[in-house]
């Protein structure tokens, strides 16, 4: 018989000490939290993921087989917490690898706090189910996504599974503080182990990356490889099929955020070579997926909240052209893309409609800035890489700010110390 650690705070049914006790088992949860190891349960701390102004995702590894709940309120020790359960419908999740919740019918630019349970299940049967007690995670905060909020980010990309490399980037990311973190794909090399997988989505730089401040992933080429690349989303959430328009129930990735000033918009450019190679073994279909996103851009750049912001900065992992004849644009027998010409083809006519100022790309592991010019009116950011830690390779993370009618670039490069660039762009014509 497995035998089931008990470190916390309920007796009993836990749904039934729920029901009938919940101030009584609160005010206990507040003074037992503290003392709890949550590690014999949980593998990573939360990550918050896709933030929006009334919803938030977070979702966090455990070690056996569990379900879970956040608690969430917006009182410091969590007095007027309500409790929210992982799974959909009549059944509350049950996962070995992740438990994740969408907490839902938040308010825009507000303050919340939060905590994970974690509820080891010992699954005998069908008729024998014998939950453990709930393990409750430190409390953390959040803020809301909204109009009000602060006008920054910060990028990070091709982080490759270097949890140092990334521990260093989140610790300079915190010197500035943004709202929001975009994870510029690449998060990985391949995904066909799930504890690593765990590790690497989840506990990225096993330094808390995500716990307060969201995270908004982009998906990269190596996001979808692997014999577990269609786990992926157990651990990086999509969003809900009922935050978007029926037409695009399929595009859990694409995001278009108003974050203060800012409108964020995340575009997937998917793999790196065309769906034809023999490479995927005929399971890839990059292509109506490209051509998915560009009617939903379409759409997205109408959404008022959208349309009003001063600034508007595109996100996506492969960049979006090369001036470079020799440059592979993802669509050749041979080699694979440098940057994405199906892509360029569908999005940058809407860039240009809509005034967007700036696409945010990686993939190249090489640092550079391209202008705006004669057609083609947004500037292209190529990050350097989150991987790379050798003196002399490019470590990047890149600041974002806008304040007043001017939104400013940083690229800080960390073996170095130095800043690669600095960028500023003025507000864009008011668009009604
Ligand atoms: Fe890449």
């Amino acid at each position: 018989m497995r035998t089931i650690q008990r470190r916390t705070f309920m007796k009993g049914s836990l749904a039934a000490a729920w029901a009938a006790a919940h101030s009584r088992a609160q005010a206990a949860d507040a003074q037992t939290a503290d003392a709890a190891s949550p590690a014999s349960v949980t593998l990573t701390p939360p990550m918050l993921q896709i933030p929006a102004p009334t919803s938030m995702g977070v979702a966090w590894g455990v070690a056996t087989l569990s379900t879970g709940f956040v608690d969430l309120g917006t009182k410091a020790d969590l007095s007027d917490a309500r409790r929210i359960f992982a799974g959909d419908g009549g059944l509350r999740a049950l996962d070995s690898a992740a438990l994740a919740v969408r907490l839902t019918g938040l308010t825009p630019d507000t303050t919340y706090h939060y905590r994970t349970g974690t509820i080891p299940v010992d699954f005998r049967g069908a008729y024998k189910i014998l939950p453990g007690e709930a393990t409750l995670s430190e409390a953390h905060t959040f803020r809301t996504p909204g109009p009000a909020s602060p006008s920054t980010f910060a990028v990070i990309n091709d982080t490759h599974e270097n949890h140092p490399a990334i521990a260093r980037l989140a610790a300079k990311i915190d010197t500035f503080g943004p709202a929001v973190t975009v994870w510029n794909g690449d998060t990985c090399n391949h995904l066909d182990q799930m504890p690593t997988m765990i590790q690497t989505l989840l506990n990225p730089g096993k330094c808390g990356l995500a716990v307060s401040r969201p995270v908004l992933f982009t998906a990269g080429n190596h996001d979808y490889r692997g014999a577990l690349a269609r786990e992926l989303p157990r651990l990086l959430l999509t969003r809900e099929p009922t935050e978007r328009e029926s037409p695009y129930w399929t595009l859990g990735r694409n995001y278009a955020l108003r974050q203060g000033d800012l409108a964020l918009l995340g575009l997937d450019t998917g793999e790196d070579k065309p769906d034809w190679r023999g490479e995927w073994g005929g399971l890839a279909q990059f292509g109506p997926y490209r051509e998915l996103q560009a009617r939903w851009l379409a759409d997205a750049l109408e959404r008022p909240e959208i349309k009003t912001a001063p600034f508007a900065v595109a996100f996506c992992h492969i960049p979006l052209f090369d001036d470079s004849p020799k440059a592979n644009p993802g669509d050749l027998a041979e080699g694979y893309a440098s940057w994405q010409r199906q892509c360029h083809d569908l999005w940058s006519p809407l860039f240009e409609r809509h005034g967007v100022q700036l696409v945010i790309a990686a993939h190249t592991h090489k640092f550079r800035f391209d202008a705006p010019r004669a057609g083609r009116a947004w500037a292209q950011l190529v990050a350097g890489s989150g991987c790379d830690t050798k003196p002399g390779r490019e470590l990047t993370v890149i600041e974002g700010k806008a304040s007043g009618r001017r939104l400013t670039l940083k690229v800080h490069e960390l073996n170095a110390g130095a800043v690669l660039g600095e960028f500023t762009f003025e507000a864009r014509k008011e668009r009604t």
